[in-house]
């Protein structure tokens, strides 16, 4: 009789353990293998949709496609599509195109007008007012996918600015309510600039790097009117032009010459 329990035991053991095996192959979809449109991303069966709903868990996948994604017992490499260094654990491949900021953001947007997206590229690609902006200046920048603080619940990149950077500003804010930035540095908050200034991360660039916006008065009518400090300079003392004193950074016509000493910590 003893034995027949321990049977029956180990029987109930393996079909709680079958349960849940098929538990797992249920979540992943059993008809050939992951059912019909895994691969179609228009398909609502579309494995970024799942991966999204998994809160972008993709170590699992690993344990029938390979350490490195390579096929492992499934015989399927990711790889063959996501062939960037890293595989699907590459930098753009959740979010990101050309570089890992938005666009794309992690729904797929592109539009600027849209939070996710925002102004990412005009600063990490830097232009013709200032040479780029890290990731780090306003985000914790995570080594790798699973680095502490990078995917966690709340699903929204939270915006920190880097207290070690020579841009940083204790007073400065991100609002996360309406994606609005008060009080930082590049746009303004320095001596002579127009402190106290709030744009949002979605406003159109334009609108955001006209001359005088940052300092001086962007009704103005010229460019040199546009860009005259607040403070330390008076038409007395700017007899000359801007350039006779600040040549490293502009030249007589006011044409930013050389972007990375223009917003960049310091005066030139
Ligand atoms: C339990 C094992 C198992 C797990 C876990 C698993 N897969 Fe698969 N997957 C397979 C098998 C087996 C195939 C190949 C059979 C087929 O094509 O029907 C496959 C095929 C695929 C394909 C199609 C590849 C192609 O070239 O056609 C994709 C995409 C895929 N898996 C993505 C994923 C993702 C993403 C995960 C993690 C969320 C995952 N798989 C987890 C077993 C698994
Ligand atoms: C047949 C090609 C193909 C294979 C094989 C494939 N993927 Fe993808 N994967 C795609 C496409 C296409 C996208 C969508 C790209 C986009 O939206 O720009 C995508 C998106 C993703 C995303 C981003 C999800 C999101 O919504 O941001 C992840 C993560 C991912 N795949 C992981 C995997 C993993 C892990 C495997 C292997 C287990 C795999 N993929 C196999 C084509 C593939
Ligand atoms: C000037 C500041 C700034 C810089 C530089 C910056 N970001 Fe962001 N990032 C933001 C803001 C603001 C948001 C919007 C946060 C929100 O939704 O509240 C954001 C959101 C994101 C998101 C989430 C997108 C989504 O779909 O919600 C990702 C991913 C991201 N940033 C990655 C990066 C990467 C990678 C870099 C560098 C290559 C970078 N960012 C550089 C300010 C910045
Ligand atoms: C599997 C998908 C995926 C991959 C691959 C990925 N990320 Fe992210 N990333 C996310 C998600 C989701 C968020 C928004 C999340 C949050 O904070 O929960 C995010 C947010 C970010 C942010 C904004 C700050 C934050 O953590 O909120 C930065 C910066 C970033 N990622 C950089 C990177 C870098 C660098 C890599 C390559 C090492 C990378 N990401 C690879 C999904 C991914
Ligand atoms: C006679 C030399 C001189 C001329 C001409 C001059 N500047 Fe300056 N500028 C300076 C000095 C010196 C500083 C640094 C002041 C300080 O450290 O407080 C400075 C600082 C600045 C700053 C930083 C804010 C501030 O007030 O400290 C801005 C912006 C600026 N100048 C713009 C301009 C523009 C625009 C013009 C032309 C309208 C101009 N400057 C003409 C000498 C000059
Ligand atoms: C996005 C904000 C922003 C805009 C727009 C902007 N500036 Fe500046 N500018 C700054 C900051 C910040 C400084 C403070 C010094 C530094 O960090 O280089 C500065 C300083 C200067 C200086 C002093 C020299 C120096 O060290 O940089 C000159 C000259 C100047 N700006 C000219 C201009 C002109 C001309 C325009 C319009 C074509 C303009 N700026 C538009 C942010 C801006």
């Amino acid at each position: 009789m003893k034995i027949h329990i321990t049977h029956i035991v180990i029987l109930v053991l393996l079909a709680l353990g079958v349960t849940s095996c098929s538990q797992v192959s249920d979540d992943v979809k059993e008809t050939g293998f992951h059912g019909a449109g895994f691969v179609n991303p228009s398909s609502e069966n579309f494995h970024g949709k799942l991966i999204q709903t998994r809160n972008y868990e993709i170590q699992g996948c690993t344990n029938c496609h390979g350490i490195d994604y390579n096929g492992g017992t499934a015989n399927k490499s990711c790889n063959t599509c996501h062939n960037k260094v890293n595989g699907p654990e590459n930098c753009t491949t959740c979010h990101g195109s050309v570089n890992a900021a938005p666009p794309k953001d992690l729904s797929d947007n592109t539009s600027p007008t849209i939070r996710g997206v925002g102004a990412h590229q005009k600063h990490v690609l830097g232009g013709t007012l200032g040479a780029a902006v890290a990731c780090g200046e306003c985000h914790a920048v995570p080594q790798k996918i699973y680095s502490m603080g990078h995917i966690d619940n709340s699903l929204r990149a939270e915006v920190r600015f880097d207290s070690t950077s020579s841009l940083f500003r204790t007073n400065a804010t991100y609002n996360v309510a309406d994606v609005s930035c008060t009080n930082t540095y590049c746009h303004g908050n320095f001596n002579g600039g127009n402190v106290n200034r709030t744009m949002k991360w979605t406003d159109t660039i334009a609108a955001v790097t006209a001359c005088g916006t940052c300092h001086g008065d962007a009704t103005k009518a010229t460019l040199k009117e546009k860009a005259f400090p607040q403070s330390g300079h008076t038409a007395a003392t700017v007899t000359s032009d801007c350039s006779t004193c600040h040549r490293a950074v502009v030249d007589a016509s006011l044409n930013i010459i050389n972007p990375s000493k223009h917003i960049n910590g310091k005066i030139d």
